[in-house]
């Protein structure tokens, strides 16, 4: 156990990735506060507060990302804070006020508190591998890339425009503000969900076996979200740790997922007979070296979705 006697804030802790965390997090021994919208609604809380450690390390944080120094309370007197809290839909009637806000001056909320609070060794947020996407097809894609926002303005494609525009404004605030920032860029998380709803990127596998093609799925890269969020509190723990960390394996593509689902569960899987929503093949490489460098490991994919399906099954999320 690394986390005895450390506090730690999560912030959007309900969600899929952040439960995760947070139970990563409690099993390691930190005393976890975890912000929620609404700690009364206990649909969104009750998965948090039965995990183990939580009766006597978990607290529960009422903050919003759009309420100015809604985070002070949760965050004074911690060691770290993993934020994590961000809109996630591809579909949004006013992204301004629905998207860009909450994501970018959310992040800068909590970023104005860590940076007041002088216990708060270090931050790790939460970006995507939205703000790492190159255009270029031959390109290996490294922590080096940023994506061009005027890609996703063309696109209208708000979300990958929200976390690349929050990501850039949260490494000009930490520089200007002296505050030890650590990134981390994940691609397309599956793995068990820990919360009774289903959230965006375990859709994508409830719409492929629906015989369905999630839009924009070409891009895709995937990784388990228990290494992903491992990787989250490893980018904590080690003190060398910085800049930004690409979570997504290297070698699964959307095709494979589409394949290996058909593979491990014909029963399940609708056949879309006319090829229709088959998916392409992945033009463009990624390098994880500095993902490695943290010790991560990545869970073999045929595990990750197996474990996925289960808990659907588990939870009736698979309609
Ligand atoms: N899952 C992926 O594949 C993936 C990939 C790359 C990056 N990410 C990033 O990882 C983070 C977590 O994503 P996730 O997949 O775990 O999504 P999720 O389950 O939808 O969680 C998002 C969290 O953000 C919270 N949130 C949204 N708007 C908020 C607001 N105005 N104030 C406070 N909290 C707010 C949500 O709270 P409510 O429950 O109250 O709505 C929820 O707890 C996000 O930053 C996302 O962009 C995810």
């Amino acid at each position: 156990m690394n986390g005895e006697g450390k506090v730690v804030c999560v912030t959007g802790a309900s969600g899929y990735i952040a439960s995760w965390i947070v139970k990563l997090l409690l099993l390691r021994g930190y005393t976890v506060r975890a912000t929620v919208r609404n700690p009364m609604d206990t649909k969104k809380t009750n998965h948090l507060l039965t995990l183990e450690g939580a009766s006597e390390r978990l607290k529960l944080f009422k903050s919003d990302l759009l309420e100015e120094g809604s985070f002070d309370q949760a965050i004074e007197g911690c060691d770290g804070v993993f934020h994590t809290a961000s809109p996630v839909s591809l579909t949004v009637t006013d992204p301004q006020t629905e998207m860009i806000d909450p994501a970018v001056n959310g992040t800068l909320n909590v970023l104005r508190t860590c940076a007041k609070v002088s216990s708060v060794k270090r931050v790790i947020v939460t970006s995507s591998t939205a703000a790492t996407l190159s255009i270029n097809p031959n390109d290996v894609v490294d922590e080096t890339v940023f994506t061009d926002l005027s890609v996703y303005l063309a696109m209208k494609a708000w979300y990958g425009y929200s976390k690349t525009l929050a990501e850039e404004t949260a490494w000009r605030f930490a520089k200007e503000n002296g505050i030890d920032l650590v990134v981390m860029n994940p691609g397309n998380v599956i793995g068990p969900v820990l919360q009774p709803t289903l959230n965006y990127s375990v859709e994508v596998i409830v719409d492929l076996i629906n015989g369905k093609n999630p839009s924009n799925s070409f891009y895709y890269r995937f990784m388990d979200v228990r290494d992903v969020s491992l990787a989250h509190i490893k980018a904590f723990e080690v003190p060398s740790a910085s800049g930004r960390y690409i979570l997504a394996d290297p070698d699964v593509t959307m095709k494979d997922i589409q394949k290996l689902l058909h593979e491990l569960f014909p029963d399940l899987c609708r056949v879309d007979k006319d090829n229709e929503n088959e998916v392409g093949e992945m033009a463009y490489k990624v390098c994880v070296d500095k993902l490695k460098s943290l010790g991560i490991e990545f869970t073999p994919i045929k595990e990750s979705l197996k474990d996925t399906v289960v808990s659907l099954k588990e939870r009736c999320l698979l309609i």
